[in-house]
C-alpha cells in the first residue's frame, strides 16, 4: 500500500447513541466501510432514510452522503454487522446503576454476540466508558463463546475511549486532541494505527487498563475543575468578588488554561455525574478513598440548590409565581438532558409551587413527558410572555442573542437568574432587569 492510501477497513459500530453514530460517520468519512448495528428498530429505520434521532450538528448531512454513496449502511442484526467486520467498535451505554457502579449489561451483551458472530481475525475495540479491566472481561467472554462453537477464531480486544463533546462530535473526531490506543497486541496496535491515519492527532499506545483509567481520569479532571470554580464562585457571592473577572484572570495561566473555568448551575450530562461516581466505586472497591471526587459530587449538587435559594432569597414565596426556564439541555448544541442540572431547578421550584414554562432550542418533548405540569414552548419570546422570572439553565446561542428588551416588555416582572454567566447584566440593567448570576458582583 503507498503511503498515504488508506486501506479501505470494514467496519461494524454496535450501538448507535451519541457515540456509535459519531464513531460509524467519522469512519465512514475516512474512507472505511461502515455498518452501524442497534437493537433499536425505530432508530436504525430513520437512519435508514437518512434521519439523525438526535440533535447533534452536521451529522445528518454526512450520514446521508455516505448513505448515498454506499460506505454506509444501518442494521438491526449484529450478526450481519459482526460476519462481514474486520474490527467492530462497541459503543453501547453504560449508564449508572443506583450504586453508583456502571450498568455493564449492554457490554456483556455485545460481547456475547460478537463471540457467537466473528469467523475471521477481528478487532474489537471498545469505545464505551468501562471500569478498568474490561478489555479483560470482554476477551473472556468471546473466548468462552468461541469455545462453545467450538472454533478457533483469533481475535484481539482493544480499548479506545471516546472523548467527544456533545454538540462538537464530529469537530471532535474529525479533529481530536488525541487518539489513545490501549492495546496488548502489536499486530492491532499497528492496524489501529492504519485506521486512524488520516486523522491528525497524537496517538498514544498504551496498556488496555491504562486506557480505560484515562478516560476516567480525564472526565474526573474537568469535573473538578468545573466544580472548583463552582465553589469559588459561591465565595465570590459572599465576599463582593465577581468570579467571571477571576476565571479570566485564572484562564491566561497557561498551567491552568482558559476551558471550563465558567462558574454555573453545576455539570450534568450523560457523563460526569455517572463516570465520578463509577471512579469513586471503582476506589471503594479497591480500598482507595477517592475523598476528592466524593467532595466534587457534594459539591455539584450543592450548586444547584444554592442557585435555588437565590432565586427563594430575591424573589420571596414562588407559590403561583411564574418561572421561565431558558435551556433545559445539560450543554448547548444538544438534545441530551441526561442528569441535565434544568431538571433539579425544575424539581426544586414545582416542590415550591411555582408555575413553569420553558423554552429549548433542541429539547421539547421529553420535558413534557417527564413533567407534564411543564409547558415547553417553541417560541423563546412567547416562552417569557407574564413570566415574574427568567432562569437561564443552559447557554444557547439562540438564548444568548434574544432580543431582552423584547423580553422585559413581555414579561410580567423583571427577575432574571443567569445559571450561566452568559449575560451581558450591564445591558440588562439597563433594560430594567434585575440580574443575578453565579458570583458575579456587579460593583466591582
Ligand atoms: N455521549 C457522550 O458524550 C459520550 C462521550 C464519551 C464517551 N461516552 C460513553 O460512550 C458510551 C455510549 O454513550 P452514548 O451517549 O452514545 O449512549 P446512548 O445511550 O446514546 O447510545 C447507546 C446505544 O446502544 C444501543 N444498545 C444498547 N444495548 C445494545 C445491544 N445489546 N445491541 C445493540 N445496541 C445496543 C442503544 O439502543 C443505544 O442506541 C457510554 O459508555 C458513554 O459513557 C459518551
Amino acid at each position: 500500500m503507498k503511503k498515504g492510501m488508506v486501506r479501505k477497513l470494514k467496519i461494524a459500530v454496535i450501538g448507535i447513541g451519541y457515540v456509535g453514530i459519531t464513531t460509524a460517520v467519522s469512519l465512514g468519512e475516512l474512507g472505511h466501510q461502515v455498518v452501524g448495528a442497534d437493537m433499536d428498530d425505530t432508530k436504525i429505520k430513520q437512519l435508514k432514510s437518512g434521519i439523525l434521532p438526535i440533535y447533534e450538528p452536521h451529522v445528518e448531512t454526512v450520514i446521508r452522503k455516505l448513505l448515498r454513496e454506499e460506505s454506509l449502511h444501518f442494521t438491526t442484526s449484529i450478526k450481519e454487522a459482526v460476519e462481514r467486520a474486520e474490527i467492530v467498535f462497541i459503543t453501547v451505554g453504560t449508564p449508572p446503576l443506583a450504586d453508583g457502579r456502571p450498568n455493564m449489561k449492554h457490554i456483556g451483551d455485545v460481547a456475547t454476540e460478537i463471540g457467537r458472530h466473528i469467523r475471521e481475525y477481528s478487532i474489537i475495540v471498545n469505545k464505551s466508558t468501562v471500569p478498568v479491566g474490561t478489555t479483560d472481561d470482554v476477551q473472556s467472554i468471546i473466548a468462552d463463546q468461541l469455545k462453545l462453537r467450538e472454533v478457533n477464531v483469533p481475535f484481539d480486544v482493544v480499548s479506545n475511549p471516546e472523548f467527544l463533546q456533545e454538540g462538537r462530535a464530529l469537530q471532535n473526531a474529525r479533529k481530536p486532541d488525541r487518539i489513545i490506543i490501549g492495546c496488548s497486541s502489536p499486530a492491532a496496535a499497528e492496524i489501529m494505527l492504519q485506521l486512524y491515519e488520516k486523522v491528525d492527532a497524537p496517538k498514544q499506545i498504551t496498556s488496555p487498563r491504562n486506557a480505560e483509567m484515562i478516560k476516567y481520569a480525564s472526565n474526573a479532571f474537568l469535573a473538578t475543575k468545573i466544580t472548583l470554580m463552582n465553589e469559588i464562585a459561591r465565595l465570590c457571592d459572599r465576599l463582593a468578588v465577581d468570579v467571571s473577572e477571576v476565571a479570566k484572570g485564572l484562564g491566561m495561566d497557561k498551567r491552568i488554561g482558559p476551558h471550563f473555568l465558567q462558574a454555573g448551575i453545576g455539570y450534568g450530562g450523560s457523563c460526569f455525574p455517572k463516570d465520578i461516581s463509577a471512579l469513586v466505586m471503582m476506589g471503594r472497591e479497591a480500598q482507595i478513598e477517592m475523598s476528592i471526587l466524593e467532595g466534587v459530587q457534594e459539591v455539584n449538587q450543592l450548586q444547584t440548590d444554592w442557585f435555588l435559594d437565590k432565586v427563594k432569597q430575591q424573589m420571596g414565596d414562588l407559590y403561583g409565581k411564574r418561572i421561565t426556564l431558558f435551556g433545559f439541555a445539560f450543554k448547548p448544541d444538544t438534545d441530551d438532558i441526561r442528569e441535565a442540572p434544568s431538571l433539579k431547578i425544575i424539581v426544586g421550584l414545582l416542590n415550591e409551587g411555582a408555575i413553569i414554562s420553558g423554552f429549548d432550542p433542541a429539547v421539547n418533548k421529553k420535558i413534557t413527558e417527564m413533567f407534564p405540569s411543564v409547558t415547553v414552548i417553541e417560541d423563546a419570546y412567547q416562552a417569557a410572555k407574564e413570566a415574574d422570572a427568567v432562569v437561564i439553565c443552559t447557554e444557547w446561542d439562540e438564548i444568548i442573542n434574544l432580543d431582552w428588551r423584547k423580553i422585559k416588555g413581555l414579561m410580567k416582572g423583571n427577575f432574571i437568574f443567569d445559571g450561566r454567566n452568559v449575560l451581558d447584566w450591564r445591558m440588562l440593567q439597563q433594560e430594567g432587569l434585575r440580574y443575578w448570576g453565579v458570583g458575579r458582583n456587579m460593583n466591582t
